[in-house]
């Protein structure tokens, strides 16, 4: 609900005890907007819903409603109409006075939360000695996303990253590596991500074939859990070697983490265990220990058990979770918890959840979410994939997306007959080439699965970065054209409203603060996304020779008014692409 909403809601509050009675304070008046502009601005339902309780027909309830109620300084004289709705249109005096008060508000009407709380946001979360996939692409730039809104509105996040750096695999690692190129065990940078990649791969070849092997690697996992010096020494140097790595993707997308892999909680998982077995709920099931969950069967419909120790005494990812969550409430005493990953895992989250509540360690004023999101396709439909069928590289990826930004901005730098210095080339096609692929993720509804493609990323039309950083750009433009920076407007510049369009505009700048409100709530940043679209359309409009109004050539205060509008569609802009990780360009 935005602001105006809420003064209504307190309005008809008021109104409708005076008309009914105290019992009707809280009775919502089912305000919604207005299905028709003629209609005025919002439309109240509550005559209809009230008829049946006071035995009265819906029309002579809202005439009473009406009759009492003052919302002068808001709205025109209500109007009563078919059944009894209630249409509300606001005063363009209540509007003028809106958009005046976000224009000197540098959070453009964003209110700070009322209830700040520490947030926990598990984003990105590769796995060492393991290249960083699309997937974790999408849950680094979401994670991201989202991170920022909830600091925006004041919470205390915590950004994580629950980086895989623990577990078997490094046994099986460290063992190949110990036999084939003991070096890489023992100096550093001799080894990079390809290569720990492919030995990885190969390391787990040997290990499915050969049963000696195993057990040597078993020895290793041994040794490390047991913090043998050597073996933790070889470790830490792949885990530097894949950290290096990760960090070129995060510094290419601006992305600001905390590392807190699952290595961390090593020392916990014992904890775990045993307060597991003394809730009870521990069974032995096969050498295993686990907890049954309710809710997940197997296939022969039998409940499934969620395994918390191995036979061989190892813990796993879920031990992990389940480790990581208690430390989370306890010790960073995080209020909600939001996991940011494929949808592939939702199974894994509701489980370790479903224990975690039944071992009694959620306490109600915890909320634990589960932030999942679709698959990345290539342009066939299918898994993307390079040429070859091999799994695409991020550097790679963002490469290419910034080379062709590159290679679009030299055509239509020829096209205008501009010449622009290297820099500047090289500048906004960085931008526009990371924007791109950032905003084609975050503008699909995260839960489906999208289709990768550049063309459609980097057309300067639809609801694509650059068309949203290039609404931006002209904005600037046109205080370039008259001379006038928008900060010397000053406090003092107002807005008048006459033509549709200013009120169109105006009326949607003031839904910003709701919308921000929303995906802090619903953690779906395509709202954000959708609202940013509709907002350079609207400006478009607004500013279009034929169907909108003059700027620069108009009269006073038309002039300076038109000039606010301009300038707070820009800010509005170039906030909500901030909170979207995008960087917006003066000139593109
Ligand atoms: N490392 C995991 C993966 O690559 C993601 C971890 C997500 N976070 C968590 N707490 N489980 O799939």
């Amino acid at each position: 609900m935005n602001a105006t909403q809420e003064k209504l809601k307190e309005k008809f509050g008021q109104a409708l005890v005076a008309a009914f009675g105290t019992e009707y304070a809280e009775v919502d008046p089912i305000l919604v907007p207005a299905s028709n502009p003629k209609f005025g601005d919002y439309q109240a339902n509550v005559a209809l819903s009230l008829s049946k309780k006071l035995g009265q027909q819906p029309r002579a309830i809202a005439a009473a409603i009406v009759e009492k109620l003052d919302v002068s300084e808001i709205c025109e004289q209500p109007e009563i109409a078919g059944p009894g709705f209630i249409n509300l249109k606001l005063k363009t005096t209540y509007l003028e006075a809106q958009v005046n008060s976000i224009y000197v508000d540098s959070r453009l009407g964003v209110a700070k939360t009322k209830t700040p709380q520490r947030e926990i946001v598990d984003f990105s979360s590769p796995n060492i000695a393991k290249e960083m996939h699309v997937g974790h692409l999408r849950s680094t730039i979401i994670g991201d996303s989202i991170a920022r809104i909830l600091e925006f509105r004041g919470h205390d996040v915590l950004r994580l990253n629950h980086v895989g750096d623990w577990g078997t695999q490094f046994g099986m690692l460290i063992a190949y590596l110990r036999e084939v190129y003991p070096e890489a065990l023992t100096t550093a940078n001799a080894l990079d991500i390809g290569d720990l990649v492919s030995f990885y791969r190969k390391a787990k070849q040997r290990f499915d074939e050969d049963e000696a092997f195993q057990e040597t690697a078993r020895q290793e996992v041994v040794r490390l859990q047991a913090g043998a010096e050597d073996t933790l020494h070889a470790w830490k140097l792949l885990c530097e070697q894949s950290r290096q790595e990760f960090q070129v993707i995060y510094d290419l997308l601006d992305i600001h983490l905390n590392e807190r892999g699952e290595s961390f909680y090593n020392p916990l998982l014992p904890d775990v265990i045993e307060n597991l077995e003394k809730s009870g709920l521990l069974v032995k099931n096969q050498g295993a220990k686990v907890v049954f969950l309710e809710g997940f069967t197997n296939r022969e419909g039998e409940p499934l058990p969620l395994i918390v120790q191995k036979s061989d005494g190892g813990y796993n990812y879920a031990t992990t979770d389940l480790a990581a969550l208690r430390y989370r409430i306890q010790q960073d005493e995080a209020k909600r918890i939001i996991y940011v990953t494929d949808a592939g895992q939702s199974n894994h989250f509701a489980q370790f959840f479903q224990v975690a509540r039944k071992a009694g360690w959620i306490p109600d004023d915890v909320e634990l979410v589960h932030v999942p999101f679709g698959l990345v396709l290539g342009e066939d439909g299918k898994k993307i994939k390079t040429r070859a069928g091999e799994s695409v590289r991020l550097r790679d990826l963002l490469d290419e997306a910034v080379a062709r930004a590159h290679a679009d901005l030299e055509v239509r730098l020829q096209a205008d007959n501009r010449p622009e210095s290297p820099e500047f080339i090289a500048n906004v096609a960085q931008v526009i080439g990371i924007s791109a692929v950032k905003y084609a993720d975050l503008s699909q509804n995260r839960t489906s699965n999208y289709i990768f493609s550049y063309d459609k990323m980097l057309d300067l039309k639809g609801n694509t970065a650059p068309y949203m950083l290039y609404a931006y750009a002209r904005i600037q433009g046109i205080s370039r054209k008259g001379g006038i920076s928008f900060e010397e407007l000053g406090d003092k510049a107002k807005v008048v409203l006459e033509h549709d369009t200013e009120f169109a505009l105006a009326k949607y700048l003031l839904l910003f603060g709701e919308v921000i409100g929303t995906v802090e709530q619903d953690l779906l940043p395509n709202r954000l996304c959708d609202y940013l679209y509709d907002l350079s359309k609207k400006f478009n409009v607004f500013y279009d020779r034929n169907h909108g109004v003059r700027v620069l050539d108009a009269e006073e205060p038309q002039r300076t008014s038109r000039l606010v509008l301009c300038d707070l569609t820009a800010r509005t802009l170039k906030l909500g692409l901030s909170l979207l990780g995008i960087q917006v360009l003066e000139r593109m």
